[in-house]
């Protein structure tokens, strides 16, 4: 099968090189899935788990991307819940090989049907930032309606489904990012932005969640504006900052089957929109993943047309 593969973190993304590789077999309770659409997080190349496994041992050339849409071709021993033909869309293990290939192994509890009507790029655009907004804001940040939300980078992939889901659940939400940003982040329904390198931050009041997907400094500043019982939610790694009477949580996005069918329920009808940047076929990924100018939103690798 064809693969994008990775050998040298030093060199990132410009690093990948399309390979020839055999297509993986299907272990205790894996599926295989041909692999239609690929998501890809351009910070991959800084997480551990694209370069070892779960010993830290070495396990290069490895395969990136973690999001995929497709159609599962064959089942492991011991494998239930899904059945070969199905569409599917999924979160593939960070410390295994991923999804920018034509094939993928990938655990069953993993994956969620992808409804008939639910093409495949759209597919593949959602479990990262999808999954992400939805534990970020729910189960971690435990947001209710009234509350007010700060939601930082809210034009990008996670920010836009952050700010989506939030309006749904009743949230005022005030989005950040660049200038550039502005009109998008107030499209996908913040009710009103910062321009993060000319308006100043501490103009916005109290607010009840934090949402950071920026860190530093600015995740800092942030920390200063929660309200007592509020709680700043980051997605960069652990806390640089604490709301003085607060929570500051971090987490890494865990698969969810039941999250996954209400993030594509609501994207069915309407009440969410995905945020794709640029579609790329599989042959054009290494130059898609290595843009030379600004792409806002998710870029999604078409593996099959
Ligand atoms: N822990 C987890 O489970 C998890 C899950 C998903 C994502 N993440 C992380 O979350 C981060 C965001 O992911 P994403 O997919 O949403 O990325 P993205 O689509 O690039 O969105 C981030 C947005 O924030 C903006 N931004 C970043 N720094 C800024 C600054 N200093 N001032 C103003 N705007 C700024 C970016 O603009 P520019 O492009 O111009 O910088 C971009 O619009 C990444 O670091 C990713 O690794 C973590």
């Amino acid at each position: 099968m064809k693969a994008i593969v990775v050998t040298d973190q030093a060199a990132g993304t410009a690093g990948m090189t399309l390979v020839e590789r055999s297509e993986p077999p299907a272990a205790i309770n894996d599926v295989i899935v041909e692999v239609h659409a690929s998501g890809f997080v351009p910070t991959e190349m800084e997480w551990p788990s694209t370069w070892t496994d779960r010993s830290e041992r070495d396990r290069t050339p490895s395969i990136p991307g973690h999001e995929l849409a497709g159609v599962v071709s064959a089942l492991g021993y011991g494998t239930t819940g899904v059945s070969v033909g199905q569409r599917v869309l999924g979160l593939a293990d960070w410390h295994r090989d991923g999804t920018l290939a034509e094939y993928v192994a990938i655990e069953a509890r993993n994956l969620a049907p992808l409804p008939g009507d639910v093409d495949f790029t759209v597919g593949a655009s959602l479990p990262i930032s999808g999954l992400t907004a939805w534990q970020g804001l729910f189960d971690h940040g435990h947001l209710r309606a009234g509350q007010t939300l700060l939601a930082h980078g809210a034009a990008g992939a996670v920010g836009t489904m952050v700010t989506q889901l939030a309006r749904e659940a009743g949230a005022y939400v005030i989005g950040t990012g660049r200038a550039d940003d502005r009109e998008k982040a107030l499209e996908f329904g913040a009710h009103e932005f910062v321009d993060l390198d000319n308006d100043a931050l501490e103009d916005v009041g109290r607010v009840d969640l934090v949402f950071d997907v920026i860190g530093g400094d600015i995740q800092k500043r942030s920390a200063g504006l929660i309200r007592a019982g509020g709680t700043l939610v980051t997605v960069v790694g652990p806390p640089e900052a604490r709301p003085a009477d607060g929570l500051a949580v971090d987490f890494v996005v865990e698969s969810d089957r039941a999250q996954l069918s209400e993030i594509v329920k609501r994207v069915r009808d309407g009440r969410l929109r995905t945020n794709i940047g640029n579609v790329a076929t599989l042959d054009d990924a290494v130059t898609a993943l290595n843009p030379t100018e600004r792409v806002t939103g998710k870029t999604v690798i078409r593996v099959r047309p």
